[in-house]
């Protein structure tokens, strides 16, 4: 497979950190010094499909394309309004396109996920040109109380178009059951014969395990893709990493060993925004003309689950 557009959509109410000082126990200082996030953009008045659409559309036109063009549609989310219908079938309709599409659940990792999918629909031939949307609002898990998780979340939209091509290198998905560390459990309704015991509580989070295991895991993904692809860490023109925090992306480039300016980041702005943050960001890079043909690009993420995914891309534009 090959990316040949890319599109993203952020909600357009930012919070500072400031703001956040007015309702809870909390302060820019901390919050920047442990996080690096200075505001992050969370859903008022818009519906989390029109940012997917917004995304999509601009990720149709970068590849010169037309809803009419692409033949599926994966959508990596997370939580929205809808249990059923899945949130690609409403995508679908408002962007007019026919195509049939299936949503995924592989939390902040859902990016690289949706890639795999679209490569081996691409490979058998039962697709030629797949659009992945990656839509979330995670300010609508966490407790607006729980100063150690709510901080943390921005929502919004990323999208890329993929088709035929030799560009992607070499991918590599990993799950380990590890529920307990980052979870949201939601109420369902009630029934006469329900007697087990149920536990509905906002994002919980074991920061610390997290951190440990999302630094690990990323590292060991990255260093098996540069071996598989017998390339080094300097051969990359950037590192597209999970925007969770400034001091994971920090660690994960210390322990590569790769220079500053290989690992951009956004975070700063948008928070931990799950799934849609790789898209955004490389969104961010493609439209501040950062990329050129021939570019090797590497993405990883981490999240719930545990999920970890990576990849090596070659830039095709
Ligand atoms: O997509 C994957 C999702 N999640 C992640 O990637 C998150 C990974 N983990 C992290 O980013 C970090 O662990 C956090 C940012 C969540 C926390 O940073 P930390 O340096 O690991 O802090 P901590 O959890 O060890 O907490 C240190 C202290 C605690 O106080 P005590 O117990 O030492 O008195 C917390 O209560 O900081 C306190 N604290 C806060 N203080 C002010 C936690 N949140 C806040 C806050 N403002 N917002």
């Amino acid at each position: 497979m090959k990316i040949i557009g890319t599109g993203s959509a952020h909600p357009k109410c930012a919070v500072t950190n400031e703001m956040l000082e007015k309702f809870l126990d909390t302060s820019d200082e901390w919050i920047t010094e442990r996080t690096g996030i200075k505001e992050r953009c969370v859903i008022s008045s818009e519906k989390l499909e029109d940012l997917a659409v917004r995304a999509a559309n601009q990720a149709l036109e970068n590849a010169g394309m037309t809803a009419a063009d692409i033949d599926f549609i994966i959508c990596s989310n997370v939580v929205n309004e809808y249990v059923t219908p899945a949130l690609s079938c409403i995508i679908q309709g408002k962007l007019g396109a026919t195509c049939p599409t299936v949503d995924i659940n592989a939390a902040c990792a859902g990016f690289v996920f949706a890639m795999d999918i679209a490569e081996d629909k691409l490979k058998c031939k039962k697709a030629k040109n797949i659009l992945i949307v990656c839509a979330e609002e995670p300010s609508r898990m966490v407790s607006w109380q729980n100063r150690s998780t709510c901080v943390l979340f921005g929502d919004g939209a990323g999208a890329a178009v993929v088709t035929e091509g030799d560009e992607l290198k070499a991918i590599r998905l990993t799950t380990s059951s590890l529920t307990e560390v980052l979870y949201y459990q939601r109420a369902l309704e009630p029934t006469p014969y329900i007697d087990k015991e149920e536990n509905f509580e906002p994002l919980v989070m074991k920061g610390r395990e997290v951190f440990k295991h999302a630094v690990t895991n990323s590292c060991r993904d990255i260093r098996k893709l540069l071996n598989e692809t017998g390339l080094n860490a300097n051969d990359i023109k950037y590192y597209v990493l999970h925007q969770a925090n400034r001091r994971i992306i920090d660690s994960i480039r210390n322990f590569l060993g790769v220079d500053e300016e290989k690992v951009p980041h956004n975070v700063e702005r948008y928070g931990n925004i799950s799934s849609a943050a790789l898209p955004a960001l490389l969104d961010e890079l493609n439209r501040g003309g950062k990329l050129q043909k021939g570019d090797k690009l590497v993405f990883s993420a981490f999240g719930a689950g545990f999920t970890t995914a990576a990849c090596v891309i070659e830039w095709a534009k």
